[in-house]
């Protein structure tokens, strides 16, 4: 067995308490399809981390390993409240590791298997944070990729108006590009595609809006319990995102208001172009259609117009929701 295999592959708790690249570990925290996330102690500057090793198989990939030392290096460069700060990243005995803060908490797709779906309200409060990230994201050049509940960690907020505190995390991490234009070995581990959008299936160039697209079907799974393709098998899946209109999200959640339908449908449009410009100004039509608050505020303007001075028109009602932050075991 050679030494990056071990590092990777061996029994988690063979690592533990094992020094690489200056981090201890302490504990691992959850392993993906392509890595393995520890807590870990940052031995320079004596603070916790979370440190996550990568595959060695990805390090072996060309187009991964460039794609991963500039996509890490950009991230680490935005400083966004909610973007989990990246402190390094880099290579040791073949395997390529992150550290990056460490949160406490869970992450959606954790929330979502113990909650289900979420009230309107908190659904929109979690997804406007990670909407925020990504748009702060676009605007320094960088596209996710994979943007899906496993990489939305939720810790706990500052106070009641802001029960948790989402990140997003794992920039540029996915192999999916890399595999779905053939670039990687059949059989190997591709992740979810549920949220995958159709230019990233067809090979063609992808940029911030294949983010909108995913970071919609996240949404709606947040609010209709299940994603908006499931299929029986990979490539139904891929054919749906491609060619078939997701189902209306009232037909799950008839509570929703029906405003709320055409948003997502253009959010999940097939082409880059029919989707909204920004992950905010998706937010934006989905609060509106969720609360009415546009609509309100459209009346407002038109009851003042008629009759200044009047009644100040009726407010809907603030709707409070159970925060969904659940600390990690
Ligand atoms: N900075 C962090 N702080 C705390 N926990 C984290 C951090 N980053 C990742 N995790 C946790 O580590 C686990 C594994 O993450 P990882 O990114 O390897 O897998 P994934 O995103 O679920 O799947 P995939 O392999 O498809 O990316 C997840 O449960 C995630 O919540
Ligand atoms: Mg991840």
């Amino acid at each position: 067995m050679t030494r990056e295999t071990s590092l990777f592959s061996g029994r988690p708790s063979e690592l533990i308490g094992r020094q690489i690249a200056g981090y201890r570990i302490e504990q691992e925290i959850g392993r993906g399809g392509m890595a393995v996330v520890y807590r870990a102690r940052d031995l320079r500057l004596e603070r916790t981390v979370a440190l996550k090793l990568l595959a060695p198989e990805l390090a072996r990939n060309d187009t991964f390993r460039r794609r991963f030392t500039h996509e890490s290096r950009a991230a680490a460069a935005i400083d966004h409240p909610h973007i989990v700060p990246v402190f390094e990243a880099g290579e040791t005995d073949g395997v390529l590791y992150i550290a990056m803060r460490y949160v406490p908490g869970s992450d959606l797709r954790h929330v979502l298997d113990r909650e289900g779906p979420l009230p309107p309200a908190t659904a929109v409060r979690v997804a406007a944070q990670v909407a925020s990230a990504l748009d702060a994201a676009h605007e320094h050049g960088l596209v996710h990729r994979d943007v899906k509940p496993g990489n939305i960690l939720v810790a706990r907020g500052t106070d009641s108006d802001h029960p948790e505190h989402v990140y997003l995390t794992d920039f540029g991490l996915t192999k999916k590009s890399l595999s779905l234009t053939g670039f990687t070995t059949v059989g190997q581990f591709v992740g979810t595609l549920d949220y995958v959008a159709p230019e990233q299936i067809s090979g063609k160039p992808v940029d911030a809006r294949c983010d909108v697209y995913g970071f919609a079907c996240v949404v709606y799974e947040v609010l209709a319990g299940h994603p908006p393709f499931q299929r029986d098998d990979d490539m139904a899946l891929l054919w749906a995102h491609q060619y078939d209109d997701p189902p209306p999200l009232t037909a799950s959640r008839p509570d929703i208001a029906p405003q709320a339908d055409p948003v997502l449908a253009k959010a999940l449009a097939k082409s880059p172009d029919d989707r909204y410009p920004s992950c905010l100004t998706f937010m934006a039509a989905l609060r509106a259609a969720t609360t009415g608050e546009a609509v309100s505020v459209r009346r407002a303007t038109s009851a003042e117009e008629r009759a200044p001075g009047g009644p100040e028109p009726a407010r809907q009602p603030p709707r409070w929701a159970e925060p969904v932050f659940v600390q990690r075991n």
